[in-house]
C-alpha cells in the first residue's frame, strides 16, 4: 500500500505548470515561463572552476558534518551578513540545498502530536514535512492588510514548530527586525523553535533585510540558508542551517541516516560562493533590471503590484481570468491560490527569464 499522506496529496502546483507549459510548446508557441522560481541566471565562473578544481579522482562519502572549511564559510558570512557570532562547529550544519532541510525538520524536533503553524501563502514544503512526520498543522492567513505578517496571538498553545519566511515567497514582504524579537518572545512563552526559511535574504533592491539570527534571544531560532537564490545554484544543492547547538547535535544524528550531505566539491564550490559578494551584486542588478521592465507596464495596466520588495517575485492582484489570457500569449504565471487559500485574487511572476524574454513580456502586457 502506498503511504496515505502521499495518495492524499494533490499535485504539487508546479507539475501542472510544467504541463501548462509542454502543451504550448507543442502547439509551437513562444514560451515566456515567469511560473516556476529557478533562476535561469549563469552561476558565477569562479564558483564553477572551484568545483572543477576539487572534483577528486573518487569522492568518498561526504560526512553530515560537512568540511569545517564550509562551516566557518557559513559563520564567517552570518558574521559579516548580520553582525552574528556563531560557532561554526556547535552552530552549523551544511544541508542538500534547503528544501529536503525544511522537510525533515518535523522529524527532527518532537512534531508528532504537535502542531506545526506556517504562514500561507506559502512554500508549499512546510506542510508537507509536518504531515509525513504525523504533525498537524495550522496555518496563519497573511494578507496586505497586516503586511503579509502573521498575527502572532494566533500561534497556538500546542505549536512545536513556527515557520516563517522573509523575504517571504510568494509576496515578496520584508520582516522588520522587531518582528523576530515578538516572535522570539512568543517562542519563550508557548515553548516552540521558531524556523526560519531565508532563502530569499539576498535578493533586496533597497535596503539588506534582516535575519530571525538577529533576534536578542535566538536560543529557539533555526535559520535555513541556501546558495540557490544568492548565488543562482539550484542544481548544486547548497545551503546550511544555523541554529542553537542541541538542534544541530539532533541534525548531525539524523542527517547521515537520510544521505543528504552535500557532495565535497560542491562544498568546497560553496566556501567560494559564501566568501565573494561582488556576484551576488551582479545577481541583483539583473533582477533589479528585470524588475524595471515590468513594474511600469503593470502599472500601466493598472495592475496593482502589491509587497514585492525584496525576493525575485512580484506578486500582482489580478483580474479573474488573467492567468488563462497571458496563457494564451505564451506567457506563464502562476496563480496565488497554489500558494495557499490567501493567494486567490493574485498572480505571481518569477522574475526567472532573460531580460529580453522580460521585454517581450512587457510587450505583450501592454497590448492585453
Ligand atoms: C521559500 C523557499 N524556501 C526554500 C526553497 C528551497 O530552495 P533550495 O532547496 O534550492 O535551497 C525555495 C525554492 O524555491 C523557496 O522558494
Amino acid at each position: 500500500m502506498i503511504n496515505p499522506t502521499l495518495s492524499g496529496m494533490a499535485t504539487y502546483p508546479f507539475v501542472r505548470l510544467e504541463e501548462a507549459r509542454r502543451d504550448l510548446v507543442a502547439r509551437g508557441v513562444d514560451v515566456i515561463d515567469f511560473g516556476k522560481g529557478d533562476p535561469n541566471e549563469p552561476t558565477d565562473p569562479m564558483i564553477r572552476q572551484a568545483l572543477i578544481d576539487a572534483l577528486p579522482e573518487r569522492a568518498p562519502y561526504p560526512l553530515a558534518a560537512g568540511l569545517p572549511e564550509l562551516r566557518a564559510a557559513a559563520a564567517g558570512w552570518c558574521g559579516r551578513r548580520f553582525g552574528v557570532d556563531l560557532d561554526p562547529d556547535t552552530e552549523i550544519v551544511p544541508t542538500y540545498g534547503s528544501k529536503e532541510a525544511i522537510f525533515s525538520l518535523a522529524q527532527v524536533l518532537d512534531a508528532q502530536d504537535n502542531t506545526v503553524v506556517y504562514g500561507e501563502p506559502a512554500y508549499p514544503v512546510y506542510e508537507r514535512g509536518a504531515l509525513f512526520a504525523g504533525a498537524r498543522v495550522h496555518t496563519l492567513p497573511l494578507v496586505r492588510e497586516h503586511g503579509f505578517l502573521p498575527d502572532l496571538d494566533a500561534i497556538p498553545d500546542d505549536a512545536a514548530i513556527v515557520w516563517v519566511n522573509y523575504p517571504h515567497n510568494p509576496t515578496g514582504a520584508v520582516a522588520p527586525r522587531a518582528f523576530y524579537d515578538e516572535l522570539a518572545e512568543r517562542a519563550r512563552e508557548l515553548d516552540f523553535y521558531i524556523a526560519s526559511d531565508e532563502a530569499y535574504t539576498e535578493l533586496w533592491f533597497d535596503e539588506p533585510p534582516p535575519s530571525a539570527l538577529q533576534a536578542v534571544d535566538r536560543s529557539r531560532v533555526i535559520v535555513f540558508q541556501t546558495l540557490s537564490k544568492r548565488s543562482s545554484m539550484t542544481g548544486y544543492r547548497s545551503g546550511f542551517i544555523a541554529a542553537p547547538p542541541e538542534v544541530i547535535d539532533a541534525l548531525k544524528a539524523y542527517r547521515p541516516t537520510v544521505g543528504t550531505a552535500p557532495q565535497e566539491f560542491v562544498q568546497r564550490a560553496s566556501v567560494v560562493a559564501w566568501s565573494d559578494e561582488r556576484h551576488v551584486e551582479e545577481t541583483r542588478a539583473r533582477y533589479r533590471a528585470k524588475r524595471d521592465v515590468l513594474l511600469p507596464v503593470l502599472e500601466r495596466k493598472g495592475w496593482e503590484v502589491v509587497a514585492s520588495e525584496a525576493t525575485m517575485y512580484l506578486w500582482v492582484v489580478a483580474p479573474d481570468g488573467t492567468v488563462e489570457r497571458l496563457l494564451e500569449r505564451g506567457v506563464i504565471v502562476s496563480p496565488g491560490e497554489f500558494f495557499g487559500p490567501s493567494g486567490a485574487g493574485y498572480v505571481r511572476f518569477a522574475l526567472v527569464p532573460t531580460l529580453e524574454e522580460c521585454e517581450r513580456a512587457a510587450s505583450i502586457l501592454e497590448a492585453l
